[in-house]
């Protein structure tokens, strides 16, 4: 293995320990750089498998919407960008259209999982809801919250902790690859929140129920522990009848975006086109995004991931499919598949743009109001919820 985790880290024996049951084993690829490791695990067994159950999935949300709740989110470490669009936050939107409660934490004890400053959080918080509410979160329909406005949500992760070994914490791919990445960053070992946090994120899931969970492929390991956590909280507590839900892993239809520099496009990285970028902005993006030496443009994720990435993003905003997008443009070739899709970005873009602007400049006041309403009501059911797991661990006094 060529990970590099600091000492007090790694594992201590590679044979899983399981409590109760036997973990289903992940990928344990090797890893070199998060986004890599990332974009590798999309062609993974499990994520074939979810991606699979999704179009099952999607058949039953279509017919019964009020079967799911959905949980999802995000940290709150700047504003949103086109990956986050692509990935999720549209994804979300339609859910939610489509008649689905959706539930979205603000996950801000989740940023110091890797870095000592969080920056200014409440400015943060403010501009991941502008672009929530932008892209066309309502409000009136879906709740959205923060961590630390959640008390009951934290407490649950007492009782989940214990359900879990360390040893199937630390070979949580998507945790392995964030502990190097934090490792190389701050120059010393990883914090407990960080080896802890996929539980942490079960109580997130859980606390209301969620029985949906729209991510990208990273998100898989993190949801097999959600699913765990709450089929082993059952098997002790509730064996009679069955108190949390196991989670489906909703997989978006394209969940990975390239940077301007080639890689997958993260703000930490500084490749990133964000949603409240300028027109200007956006065009210049597009200028810098990389090509290859081959004239006639053909649809190839594998073989030519940047001009895929082009497609893909052209194909999402003009509503087509990469496909269709390639042979339009063929032997036109990269400068003519970056006009179109640098048109259909700025296009697209223009109305969630307009709505941020004026959400933005009405000032924090409406903004603070959405938030506080949603924390109320995600402190409603998390109360409820501990309530019920006292009462079912024998701690109500
Ligand atoms: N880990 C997610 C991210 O990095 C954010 C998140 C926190 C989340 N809690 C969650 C996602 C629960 C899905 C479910 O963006």
């Amino acid at each position: 293995m060529s990970l590099t985790l600091p000492p007090e880290a790694a594992p201590t024996s590679s044979a899983p320990a399981p409590l109760h049951d036997t973990a289903t084993p992940h990928d344990t690829a090797t890893l070199h750089d998060l986004g890599a490791a990332r974009d590798k695990r999309a062609t993974t067994r499990s994520a074939v498998a979810a991606r699979e159950r999704t179009a099952v999935l999607e058949d039953r949300i279509a017919r019964n919407p009020g079967e799911y709740r959905v949980l999802t989110g995000d940290r709150p470490t700047g504003a949103l960008h086109l990956g986050h669009l692509m990935g999720t936050v549209a994804n979300r939107v339609r859910l939610q259209d489509l008649g689905v409660e959706v539930f979205l934490i603000v996950a801000d004890y989740q940023v110091i999982t890797d870095r000592d400053d969080a920056g200014d959080l409440p400015a943060t918080v403010r501009e991941v809801l502008l672009d929530y509410l932008a892209a066309g979160l309502d409000p009136e329909r879906s709740t959205v919250f923060t961590h630390s406005a959640v008390p009951a949500l934290n407490q649950l992760l007492l009782p989940f902790l214990s359900l879990v070994t360390v040893s199937e914490l630390e070979r949580n791919p998507t945790v392995k690859a964030e502990a190097e990445a934090a490792v190389l960053r701050q120059k010393r070992g990883i914090s407990g929140l960080l080896l802890t946090y996929p539980v942490h994120q079960a109580a997130d899931i859980l606390f209301c129920h969620g029985n949906l969970v729209p991510v990208g492929v990273d998100q898989l390991p993190h949801l097999e522990i959600t699913r765990t956590v709450a089929r082993r909280f059952n098997q002790r507590y509730s064996a009679a009848r069955p108190y949390f839900p196991e989670p489906d892993a909703l997989i978006a239809p394209s969940t990975t975006v390239l940077g301007d520099d080639g890689r997958r496009m993260s703000k930490s990285r500084g490749n990133a086109l964000e949603l409240r970028a300028s027109e200007d902005v956006t065009v210049t993006f597009f200028k810098r995004a990389k090509t290859d030496a081959e004239r006639a443009i053909t649809y190839e994720p594998e073989r030519r991931p940047e001009i895929a990435n082009l497609l893909q993003i052209g194909a999402y905003f003009t509503g087509g499919t990469p496909e269709a997008l390639a042979d339009e443009v063929g032997a036109g070739g990269a400068g003519q598949l970056k006009a179109l899709v640098t048109e259909a970005a700025v296009e697209g873009l223009r109305p969630l743009r307009a709505r941020r602007r004026e959400l933005a400049s009405a000032g924090p006041r409406y903004l603070d109001e959405v938030l506080a309403r949603g924390n109320a009501r995600a402190n409603e059911i998390a109360d409820r919820t501990l309530d019920d797991v006292r009462g079912l661990m024998g701690m109500r006094y």
